[in-house]
């Protein structure tokens, strides 16, 4: 998903799509897209807004120089993240998906693999991490034997401090119950709310990702900046990169 109206980072984002800004040297979009590329998915379908599709496809083509193949899709309005998978019913075409946020940016040693592991997804598996600041995310609710009880968006007293990352493979089901989705109070078709569907029908399962993966957010200035020093120090240390396409597409075999 590489649409929204990224208010919260005016005026940055006033002529410049969100997912195009540089996290030290490359394009946020880069980030996401290595994520799946490492959890070994090829076909791609980039949701957003019109006017910054072209932009987009500047940028990555039809996907063949990193050995994928990426469509678009555009979304008219922001109308809410869980529409991303209504809008892409033709391309989901009843198969299992991998949905990943265009700002979330994940980093840590045998993720590509761990997450693999979900390609055959039975309901919908998410993915969890201990933040400071849970009443800025989705927040897990657990019982007393560590079981989901519910899931509340941006909840200002947060039951717990698990936020829910935009991370998510679902089954085939995906695309209906995303149509059967109304507005919330805020206008948009949320994303917990799909969650919410499949923890009812007892077909939700999570991961808690260990203190050894990082998940950095990109929602704000300062989370920008982070994520910027983040990657430079790590890729300077170690002398290699984070988040390239062109490089998880190698390790894949895929070019
Ligand atoms: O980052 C994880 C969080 O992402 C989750 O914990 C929340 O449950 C989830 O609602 C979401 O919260 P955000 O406040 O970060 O969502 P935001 O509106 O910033 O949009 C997240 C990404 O999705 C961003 O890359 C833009 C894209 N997006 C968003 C909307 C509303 C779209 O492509 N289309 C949309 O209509």
């Amino acid at each position: 998903m590489a649409g929204g109206s990224g208010t919260r980072l005016h005026p940055l984002t006033k002529s410049v799509n969100k997912h195009l800004l540089p996290i030290f040297d490359k394009p946020l979009i880069y980030y996401p897209l290595t994520t799946l590329i490492l959890a070994g998915i090829q076909e791609f379908a980039l949701v957003t807004s019109p006017i910054e599709v072209d932009n987009f496809r500047k940028l990555l083509g039809d996907g063949s120089q990193f050995g994928i193949e990426i469509r678009y899709v555009e979304q008219s309005k922001p109308a809410g993240i869980a529409q991303g998978l209504t809008l892409t019913k033709d391309f989901i075409s009843g198969e299992k998906v991998g949905f990943i946020l265009g700002d979330n940016l994940f980093h840590g040693i045998g993720l590509g693999r761990q997450l693999a592991e979900h390609q055959n997804v039975t309901g919908a598996h998410i993915f969890a991490y201990q933040v400071r600041n849970p009443e800025s995310y989705g927040v897990v609710e657990l019982g007393t034997s560590g079981e989901i009880i519910d899931l509340h968006e941006k909840p200002k007293s947060p039951p717990s401090d698990l936020a829910v990352t935009g991370l998510y493979f679902y089954d085939e089901e995906v695309s209906d119950l995303a149509a059967s989705l109304i507005p919330s109070a805020r206008g948009e078709l949320e994303i917990t709310d799909l969650n919410r569907m499949y923890l009812k029908k007892a077909s939700l399962e999570m991961t808690v990702l260990s203190k050894g993966t990082a998940w950095l957010d990109t929602g704000t200035f300062e989370g920008l900046h982070d994520a910027s020093s983040y990657i430079r120090i790590v890729e300077e240390r170690q002398n290699s990169k984070i988040g390239d396409p062109f490089e998880a597409a190698q390790n894949q075999g895929w070019i």
